[in-house]
């Protein structure tokens, strides 16, 4: 395990990635975390990110510098190296420059021992800058191993025991090796795990998967049942494989049917799950609960209320019968993330159902096996585990499902009308080779009626807007350019096959000033 502190940069969690995606299994830690967590925590080497303060304001975050004696290699990238200078006796200030953009790299001949962090690499290479502090003299003990232009100190070394307090070898970096700019960016940080850290370097899917096995088994001993909640998407997916791999029937899971899915996919998902993956799981219909309690709500948020409510009944009845001790969530790594950092709360824009209540409520422990998974990753899980590409590779459905996507008033006759148009362009985008490339995809009832003339008459029928965004993190996206010709042929179906549909739009708003769904 490598361990990297967050001092707050917007680049903390790519050096996570960058570290896993090179086989090295590594987890952010608040930059506040003590030594004593640290030695419970075991790391091989310690990674301080950047961050925006300034290590000599009065309310920076800063180290407990007990963990400068704990024998760990640390590794300080800008702030986090500005940080160890200044602890140790080094000087940090603001400079007259700031730094932003390439900057070429200049190997230190000779580095001695200090070399181990470019061995290998060219000795002049392009590297990512970002910064308006810089260190200005070292503490005792470290020497320069790199510079720029306009840096004597773009990396240095900090021998072992030359500083009193210093029990392993200190790297710091003025420049941001996770970023994709910095040429030999990689490669120096998998120096760091490997030759300074002595990590292997081994850590793949299929050795999470063996450790994940083991730590649920231990979790749940051998008796404890599991229960959870399956939606058909890829993390409850893969979090109820996860746990039937290791506990077989003693994981049960709960599909709930609240008649807002799409079409087919209540069997879909039951037949992948449970012919395929042979999965214990119970399809429970409860779409008359859910359409009565729906009935004459149009607000969007009182939808995503409803539902979640009606959601929490229908599932806490069921797990109950099973008297579970334990409740699997499929939490990923980017909401524990969301929880360990400190940003400021922000705007409410959208209540997403989850099941967030229901262990306390239910007094279940929680198991939790993706929790250090980024999306991908868990993507990749699932192909280990033997899921279907075309399951991994889904696009994403809301929890309130099509009540979302029917604005307006949901009733079967329209939730009807949409199931229809949404296979038909789910189709015809699978049909056209575009549906991977494409983020999310999916048609919306809108809640007014226009006029239109089929044969010789009027008529005032639904309309029907499609969307289509390419993004990698749903967090922002853009609207896809469909081809003209893809659309006139979904668009001329749409109109032909679903009756009380005369209009088809196309939606071309980005996220942000639009979000991905329409409610
Ligand atoms: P928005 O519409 O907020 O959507 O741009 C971003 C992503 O979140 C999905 N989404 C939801 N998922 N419950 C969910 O489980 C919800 O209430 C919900 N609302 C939006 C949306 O489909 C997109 O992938």
């Amino acid at each position: 395990l490598l361990v990297v502190l967050d001092f707050g940069s917007q680049y903390a969690h790519l050096i996570v990635r960058r570290l896993r995606d090179i086989g090295f299994y590594s987890e952010l830690h608040p930059y506040d975390v003590g030594p004593e967590r640290l030695m419970e925590l075991k790391p091989k080497g310690l990674i301080l990110s950047g961050g925006p303060a300034s290590v000599y304001e009065s309310d920076s975050p800063h180290l407990d510098a007990r963990i400068f004696s704990l024998g760990i290699p640390i590794l300080g990238i800008c702030y986090g190296m500005q940080e160890i200078a200044y602890q140790l006796g080094g000087k940090v200030e603001c400079g007259d420059k700031r730094e932003y953009g390439h900057a070429t790299l200049q190997v230190v001949e000779d580095p001695a021992d200090g070399g181990a962090l470019f061995h290998g690499l060219k000795t002049s290479c392009s590297v990512w800058m970002s910064h308006g502090d810089r260190v200005i003299s070292l503490p005792e003990g470290f020497y320069p191993i790199a510079r720029t232009e306009n840096c004597n100190y773009a990396a240095v070394y900090g021998q072992p025991n030359a500083h009193a307090s210093v029990l392993a070898p200190i790297y710091g970096l003025q420049f941001h090796p996770e970023v994709s700019h910095s040429e030999h960016g990689t490669e120096v940080l998998a120096n760091f795990c490997r030759a300074v850290c002595g990590c292997r370097g081994d850590w793949y899917m299929e050795a999470f998967l063996e450790e994940a096995i083991r730590t649920i088994r231990e979790q749940t001993g051998e008796h404890a049942l599991v229960v959870g909640a399956l939606s058909g998407g890829v993390d409850s997916t893969v979090a109820a494989l996860l746990v039937s791999r290791a506990i077989g029937d003693r994981f049960r899971g709960i599909f709930v049917d609240n008649g807002l899915l799409r079409k087919n996919e209540a069997t879909d998902v039951m037949a992948m799950l449970r012919d395929q993956m042979h999965v214990q799981v119970d399809c429970i219909n409860a779409s008359t609960h859910f359409l009565d309690a729906l009935a004459g709500v149009t607000d969007p948020e009182e939808k995503r209320k409803t539902i979640g409510n009606q959601f929490i009944k229908v599932f806490e009845e069921q797990a109950r019968k099973i008297s579970a001790d334990f409740l699997l969530q499929g939490t990923l790594y980017p909401d524990v993330i969301e929880s360990i950092s400190h940003k400021g709360p922000s705007a409410t824009i959208k209540t997403h159902h989850n099941v967030g209540g229901l262990p306390q409520r239910m007094r279940l422990k929680l198991i939790e096996p993706l929790r250090y998974l980024f999306k991908d990753e868990v993507r990749k899980l699932g192909l280990v585990l033997g899921l279907p590409a075309e399951v991994v590779y889904r696009h994403p459905f809301p929890g309130p499902g099509l009540a979302i996507r029917v604005l307006g008033e949901i009733t079967s006759e329209r939730l009807n009308k949409l199931r229809e148009a949404d296979a038909i362009f789910l189709h015809e985008l699978r049909r056209a080779g575009l549906y991977e490339q494409i983020g999310q995809a999916f048609a919306v009832l809108l809640s007014s009626k226009a006029v239109g003339v089929m044969g010789d008459f009027r008529t005032y029928e639904e309309v029907i807007a499609l969307r289509a965004v390419a993004t990698s993190d749903y967090m922002t996206a853009d609207w896809y350019p469909l081809p003209f010709e893809v659309l006139r042929r979904i668009s001329l179906r749409i109109v032909n096959e679903v009756s009380g549909v005369n209009r088809i739009v196309y939606d071309v708003t980005s996220k942000p000033p639009g979000t991905i769904e329409w409610e």
